[in-house]
Parts: C-alpha cells; sequence; structure tokens
C-alpha cells in the first residue's frame, strides 16, 4: 500500500538531481529528494568525515571488502587497496565486464568523491553533441549560471608558478610543450584560495593531504554546499538517505508509485514501502536513472517506454596513463589533490585529446606523471535488463574502448620523443600502458532528444523527467558536470514554465 504522498518526488542528489530540487523548492513546491547513500557531515572517531586516500577505511567505499583505487599498483605492488569492513561507503566502483563505473554515493552524488574540475566544453563540439539544443542559450544564460552556483573558480597564475603542490603539474606543462602542445588552466570548484593557505599551512590540509576519490574534508563547494544547502534552504525541500528508488510504476490516475528500500550503513534492510508522487525527476546518474527505467521497461511496470531507454552510452573516451619522468625531473613530494592544468589539443582534426595533468597523491616523489585523457571515441555501450539479479547490465566490449587508447597514444607517444621519456608500465596491476577499463564521467542511457523530449520529458509519460548525466549522449569532450549542471538549469526552467 502506497503509505506516503508528495507532490514531487527527486531521485538522487548528484548535480541533475540538486539543481531540480533547487528550482522546484524556490517554485514553492514540496520535494522529496531520495538518495541511497548518506548524509556525509558527522566526523568519525578520528575527528574527519572522511577518510584520505593513503589508508582508507570503510567510509572509502560503497559495500566493498577491499578499496578498488583507479591506480591498482605502483612499481607493480599492490600498495594503493586496503581490505575493509562493508559498508554505506562513499566511492562506488560498479562492475559490468570489461567495464567498470565509478560513481559517489551520498547527498551530492559524484561531487563528494571527483576531481572538481569545472570545465565549459569549446562551444562548436557542444553544438556538435546536442545540434538541437540553442547554444546561445546554453553559453550566454545556462553555463554561467551553473559556474555561478557551483562556485567555480581559478587558480591565481602567479601562485601556481611558485607553489610546491603544482610542481607536477608544471612537469608536465613543460613536457608538452616541449612537443609543441597547448596546456590551459581549468577551473574549480575546490576553494584555490584554501589550497594557498593549505601550502601554507594555515588551515588543515585537505587537497595537499591527499584527500579526492573517498572525499573531501576540507575546502571542496561539494554540491551539499552549494545548490543543496540552497534547495533546503528554500524550506521546501527535505532528503531522506540510505533509501534507494527499487521500481517505478503507474497508477490508473498518473500517479507515480515507487518502491524504496531503506537500509543502516551497515547494509541491513529496515524496511520497504510504497511511495507515490504526481512529479517524478530522476536524476541517480546515468547508472541509476537508467537502471530504474530499463527495468520499469523490461518488467512490464512502465510498458510504454520506448527503444531508445537503455541506449547511447559513452565513457567520455576516458583513458588514464602514466609517464615516467627523468630523475632530474622530479614532481615534488605533495601533490595538490585537485586538477589545476590540462593539456588541450581537443581542436586536432584526427585524435581530439583533452587531458587533464592528474595528481598521484603519494605523499612522496614518484617521478610519474599521471593523465586522464577524454577522448572522441564514437563508440556507445547500452543496457540490458537481467531478470536474475534484476539489474541492468551495460553492455560494452573491450575492443570498443581501443579508439580511446590510440587517440591517447598518438598524443603522448609525441610528449615522450620530443622529451626523450617513456611510459609507466607499472600502475595498472599488469603491464598495460593505457587503462580504459574503467570511467569516471558515465554519460548517457536515456539521451536527450531520443529517451526524452528536448527538456528531459520522458517520451511515453507525463510528468516523468530525466535530469542527469544520462541525457548526454555519450562525450562532452571535457569533465562533465558543468555541462550537466547547465542542463538541468536549462531543462527545468521550461519544465516549470509549461508543466505545472
Ligand atoms: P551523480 O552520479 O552525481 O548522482 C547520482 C546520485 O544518485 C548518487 O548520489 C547515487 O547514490 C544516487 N542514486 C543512484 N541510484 C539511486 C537509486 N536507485 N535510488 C536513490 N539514489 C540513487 N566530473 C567533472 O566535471 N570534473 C571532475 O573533476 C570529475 N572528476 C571525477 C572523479 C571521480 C573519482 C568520479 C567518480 C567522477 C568524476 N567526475 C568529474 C564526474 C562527475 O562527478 C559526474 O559526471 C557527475 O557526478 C554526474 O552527475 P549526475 O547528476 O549525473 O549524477
Amino acid at each position: 500500500a502506497v503509505t506516503d504522498h508528495s507532490p514531487a518526488v527527486v531521485v538522487g542528489t548528484g548535480y541533475g538531481a540538486a539543481v531540480t530540487a533547487l528550482r522546484l523548492g524556490a517554485a514553492g513546491i514540496p520535494t522529496l529528494m531520495l538518495e541511497m547513500g548518506q548524509l556525509w557531515n558527522t566526523p568519525g572517531e578520528d575527528g574527519k568525515i572522511f577518510s584520505d586516500m593513503l589508508s582508507p577505511d570503510r567510509r572509502s567505499s560503497w559495500f566493498k571488502s577491499r578499496t578498488e583505487a583507479p591506480l591498482a599498483s605502483f612499481l607493480w605492488l599492490d600498495i594503493a587497496n586496503r581490505d575493509i569492513d562493508p559498508y554505506a561507503g562513499v566511492l562506488d566502483r560498479v562492475h559490468f565486464g570489461d567495464m567498470s563505473v565509478y560513481v559517489g554515493r551520498g547527498v551530492g552524488g559524484g561531487s563528494l568523491v571527483n576531481g572538481a574540475m569545472a570545465v565549459t566544453p569549446k562551444r562548436w563540439y557542444f553544438e556538435e553533441i546536442l545540434p538541437e539544443v540553442d547554444a546561445d542559450e546554453m553559453y550566454g544564460t545556462y553555463y554561467p549560471l551553473a559556474n555561478s552556483m557551483l562556485g567555480t573558480n581559478s587558480v591565481d597564475p602567479a601562485w601556481f608558478e611558485t607553489c610546491d603542490s603544482y610542481q607536477f603539474a608544471r612537469v608536465s606543462r613543460k613536457h608538452a610543450q616541449t612537443a609543441g602542445l597547448t596546456t590551459t588552466f581549468v577551473p574549480s570548484v575546490y576553494d584555490f584560495d584554501y589550497m594557498r593557505r593549505e601550502e601554507a599551512n594555515e588551515v588543515p590540509r585537505s587537497a595537499l593531504a591527499s584527500e579526492v576519490i573517498y572525499g573531501n574534508n576540507h575546502g571542496k563547494r561539494s554540491l551539499d554546499k552549494s545548490y543543496l544547502a540552497a534547495a533546503l534552504g528554500t524550506g521546501n525541500v527535505t532528503i531522506q538517505t540510505l533509501t534507494e528508488v527499487r521500481d517505478i510504476a503507474q497508477e490508473q490516475d498518473g500517479t507515480y508509485t515507487l518502491t524504496v528500500r531503506r537500509i543502516d550503513a551497515e547494509g541491513n534492510v529496515l524496511g520497504v514501502r510504497q511511495l507515490g508522487t504526481k512529479y517524478l525527476f530522476l536524476g541517480a546518474g546515468s547508472l541509476g536513472s537508467t537502471e530504474l527505467l530499463v527495468r520499469a521497461r523490461d518488467t512490464g511496470k512502465l510498458p510504454n517506454l520506448g527503444e531508445e531507454v537503455g541506449q547511447g552510452w559513452g565513457t567520455n573516451g576516458n583513458v588514464m596513463l602514466g609517464r615516467a619522468n627523468h630523475v632530474w625531473d622530479p614532481v615534488g613530494a605533495v601533490e595538490s589533490g585537485m586538477p589545476a592544468l590540462g593539456i588541450d589539443a581537443w581542436d586536432d582534426p584526427v585524435n581530439p585529446v583533452f587531458a587533464e595533468i592528474a595528481p598521484v597523491p603519494a605523499g612522496l616523489e614518484t617521478w610519474a606523471s599521471l593523465y586522464l585523457a577524454i577522448t572522441k571515441n564514437p563508440e556507445r555501450g547500452w543496457f540490458s535488463y537481467d531478470p536474475a539479479t534484476d539489474k541492468a547490465v551495460l553492455q560494452w566490449d573491450v575492443a570498443q574502448g581501443q579508439r580511446s587508447i590510440d587517440a591517447a597514444k598518438s598524443l603522448f607517444d609525441r610528449i615522450n620523443s620530443a622529451n626523450g621519456t617513456i611510459y609507466r608500465y607499472d600502475l595498472f596491476g599488469d603491464t598495460r600502458v593505457f587503462e580504459n577499463r574503467f570511467t569516471y564521467h558515465p554519460l548517457g542511457g536515456l539521451v536527450l532528444g531520443k529517451a526524452t523530449d528536448l527538456y528531459g520529458r520522458v517520451h511515453g509519460y507525463r510528468n516523468l523527467y530525466v535530469t542527469d548525466g544520462s541525457l548526454i549522449p555519450g562525450s562532452t569532450g571535457v569533465n562533465p558536470f558543468v555541462t550537466i549542471t547547465a542542463l538541468a538549469e536549462r531543462n527545468i526552467a521550461r519544465v516549470l514554465a509549461e508543466d505545472f
């Protein structure tokens, strides 16, 4: 039986969800957010909310018995990972055959664990990926709005040149320039003024203390400090945590009925209940939202959902790799966990690459330069429904990642040959140089204009909306969260004007 009703429900608390809840709340609409992860605001026995990358504990990972760091090894040694107790920790790695996907779990979604790089794509590329969206409006109104709401800021270039924490980035910049390549500063939602004070030892260290993917105890403007704080401030938004939406069905009168499961932080199921709502917004991320609709279609609960549901998924062309530097060219023992520089070769006509110069926050000199390359890979995966496990399963073959490797290789071969350097072979558990069996940037599954109309309204159902990264067709050319935020702002403005 339906025990509870809310005028509007938002599933998830990541970027798309947070934007949507704020705008609904500000319009006076009582809105309930349902988030499967925890609210991260209570320090543990060590006085910290999150654990760091050097000594991760159970807070780091979503129900794992061992951490699953992206750099599997160093000098082939398994030193990055630790055995832990299964717990509702902040970072999940979801495994599907040849691909695994990192996602944040908790109030703020990916904003809790990401590298804070707040990058607006080149306009010509935005027009290529979403040609039916008015780019004037995006670049004139919604990107600026998203950046201002998110608290995007830029590193002080003078400090950048002299600080210890970006020596690694300056070394990579020098190597890129030797090869005739261009680098660019990337804006961030990490507070660069806080970072400057970290380096001066005026405040507790976070980015400079190996905190990134398992959460930052300071300095980062994650969504709980920006959009979600504003949403709660409207007085119309409430958030229920450790609450997972399992199923969506629809009543005769159009009301959506959600089957919702509550757990405790140890994973014990506390209860399952039904919740009704007229307006349902899916902001559970590319994996989460897509799974909910694939499951609803293939179990017959929302039979009008079409073929496009579950299609058009991509990795944003992610490839990770490391280069070995000469001994006389150290990167420094302290590396800021937050990238501030990228190699911008996106205009290359054959192999476009935007490579973030990534830290290895190991707390010691590594002589390694690490990169997360974003490439233009046209391959797309799709999701099937597996009745045995009741899960949506990503169909992605390892061969589909080869285009990304080829593009990254062409760029970094050039850098290596100009500098007389080689790749690192010891970082990904075996001897591979290019790691593309995981992505940080899952995009698509419920693509705008295909599974939904041009404002995220799901085809076949009234008052059912998608708000998150699943709308984006597999690629943004840069790190995606500013685009997800800006698109959500654009869509909810239209939906509020027309549907309420
Ligand atoms: P997002 O994934 O943020 O949120 C979805 C939320 O829904 C989660 O909190 C999840 O727990 C919840 N949920 C899922 N299913 C549910 C269900 N059934 N019921 C209830 N809740 C459910 N991007 C960028 O632009 N710059 C960067 O520097 C980085 N760096 C980076 C590093 C790492 C380690 C990761 C993992 C990711 C990044 N990213 C990034 C990517 C970025 O974080 C990502 O694109 C966005 O968080 C996606 O936003 P969404 O709104 O799509 O969902």
